[in-house]
């Protein structure tokens, strides 16, 4: 190893340090930033220091250095523009199309080494096979996904005929393709079986699952990114890209866990399919039961005359924005006296901890916030709960069996005194289905926007109040 290589070695090292200092910082919002912006740069000196040692040891072409800094230069104006311009609210689908790209191009190092690799190497054929598997299914399967939060695919579980021997073809296709890559290295039929058939895996895999457990299945996606990434640092023989890899892996697998207990969801029927796909025919029919539209100023009226407000934000407050003008909601009826507090779903919005960062941001006092199993008992002594933009993480139907959100934890928000519902229409949430809390007799319904809603209700309250 030439004395350039060691430095660079000693590089690679620091990075990867640098990686885990910035998960590290993760951890809390007020360090985010900072764990973000350590390892952005700690990527940036990998990605140049790569650059260094490619042209120490002479290893590229003329040509080969076009294609990199072209390919280089697309994709960082394209990931840049991207998430400039990204609305938070659809910020799990830029992490779908991100987890894409990462999944495709870790199984494409693996497909370039592996069709022309010669010596029979274990360490490097079943990582190699295994990069593959993995990045492939995350690849198309991320695109599935994103196309279904788009809302350009049916979010609704798409369940075709022989979905079931397909996948058992496939798995069957999985291990025997690998056996031959093993046996038979530099070997392009087993690399182009086993592309195609994870790849067509990963769309089998997401298309059957409804958009109530899509938040579980982009973390899980964005595990096997990681994963992917360690096994094309097997192959390569790049520490680096284990260290990075096994990071991702192993926090969007804890991430993958998280999110799947708190929806009370198996990992094993994430991957195997088909859950969240009961029979919506069973969810009540509340088309035909009577809805109690109301105005800024009825529900004025019952807030400044509570003694309790519960606030429950979910999705639409963070698609309006309205965190600031909730948070001047709240400290107008706390100068009355109210007392006001927020009771958060462990998945409400998009993902876990979207309402404590969003709610953060506009300087709602922390002590306010309670998690929902310490707010739950409590709901039937909450005067007014205010739902802002939540609609899944409310639905009793959760309750009973044999529909797409059976077993999964909501707030129990129905056993309140009085509920006010703001939202702009009886539309439906991620699970695709209706939601019985809005037809329940103790609920007003205030049709409007989020933002608007709430800047109403603040004038009305001060009206009200004067
Ligand atoms: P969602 O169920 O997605 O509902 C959000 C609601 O916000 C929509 O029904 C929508 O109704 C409303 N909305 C959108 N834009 C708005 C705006 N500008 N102003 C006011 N309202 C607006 O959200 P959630 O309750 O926060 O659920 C979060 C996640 O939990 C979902 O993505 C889902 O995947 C997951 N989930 C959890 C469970 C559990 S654990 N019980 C069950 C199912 C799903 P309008 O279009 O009528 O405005």
């Amino acid at each position: 190893m030439s004395a350039t290589e060691t430095v660079i070695r000693y590089v690679f090292l620091g990075a990867a340090a640098c990686f885990v200092i910035g998960l590290h910082l993760m951890n809390s919002p007020r360090t985010a930033r900072r764990g973000n912006l350590v390892s952005a740069v700690a990527m940036g000196v990998a990605i140049v220091a790569t650059a260094v040692l490619l042209i120490v040891d002479d290893k590229i072409s003329v040509t080969g250095w076009i294609v990199l800094l072209a390919g280089a230069a697309v994709g960082s104006a394209a990931g840049l523009y991207m998430a400039r311009g990204v609305e938070m609210t659809a910020m799990p689908q830029l992490v779908s199309l991100f987890n894409a790209v990462g999944g495709g191009a870790a199984a494409l190092l693996a497909v370039d080494h592996l069709a022309s690799v010669v010596s029979p190497r274990l360490a490097v054929t079943l990582p190699g096979g295994l990069d593959i598997l993995i990045g492939a299914v995350t690849f198309t399967g991320s695109l599935v996904a994103a196309g279904k939060l788009q809302g350009l695919i049916p979010g609704k579980p798409l369940i075709f005929p022989g979905a079931r021997v397909l996948n058992v073809v496939l798995g069957v296709s999985f291990v025997a393709s690998i056996v031959w890559l093993i046996a038979v290295p530099g070997n392009p039929g087993a690399v182009a079986v086993l592309s195609l058939a994870a790849a067509v895996f990963g769309v089998t895999m997401v298309l059957p699952i409804g958009g109530a457990d899509m938040p579980v299945v982009i973390s899980l996606l964005n595990a096997f990114t990681g994963t992917a990434v360690a096994m094309a640092g097997f192959v390569l023989g790049e520490p680096v890209l284990i260290i990075a890899g096994a990071l991702v892996g192993a926090s969007g697998g804890i991430l993958t866990k998280l999110m799947a207990d708190a929806m009370n969801r198996s990992i094993p029927n994430i991957i195997i399919g088909g859950f969240g796909t009961g029979d919506e025919a069973v969810a009540a029919d509340t088309e035909s039961a009577p809805v109690r539209g109301v105005t800024a100023d009825d529900v004025a009226i019952q807030l400044a005359y509570a003694r309790k407000v519960t606030v429950v934000p979910g999705y639409g407050l963070a698609a309006a924005q309205a965190q600031h003008e909730l948070a001047g909601l709240a400290e107008l009826l706390e100068s009355h006296g109210v007392d006001v507090s927020y009771a958060i779903h462990p998945v409400a919005g998009r993902m876990p901890g979207h309402m404590n960062v969003l709610l953060a941001e506009a300087q709602v006092p922390y002590p306010q916030l309670r998690e929902m199993e310490e707010v739950n008992p409590d709901f039937p002594q909450i005067d007014v709960v205010l739902v802002i933009g939540a609609n899944d993480v409310t639905n009793p139907a959760a309750r009973r069996p044999g529909n797409p959100v059976s077993g999964m934890p909501i707030l129990d928000v129905d056993k309140a005194r009085s509920i006010v519902v703001i939202k702009r229409s009886m539309g439906h949430g991620y699970a695709g289905i209706d939601n019985e809390l809005y037809t329940n007799p103790k609920t007003g319904m205030f049709f409007t926007d989020a933002k608007k809603g709430l800047l109403a209700l603040s004038a009305a309250v001060r009206e009200f109040a004067r």
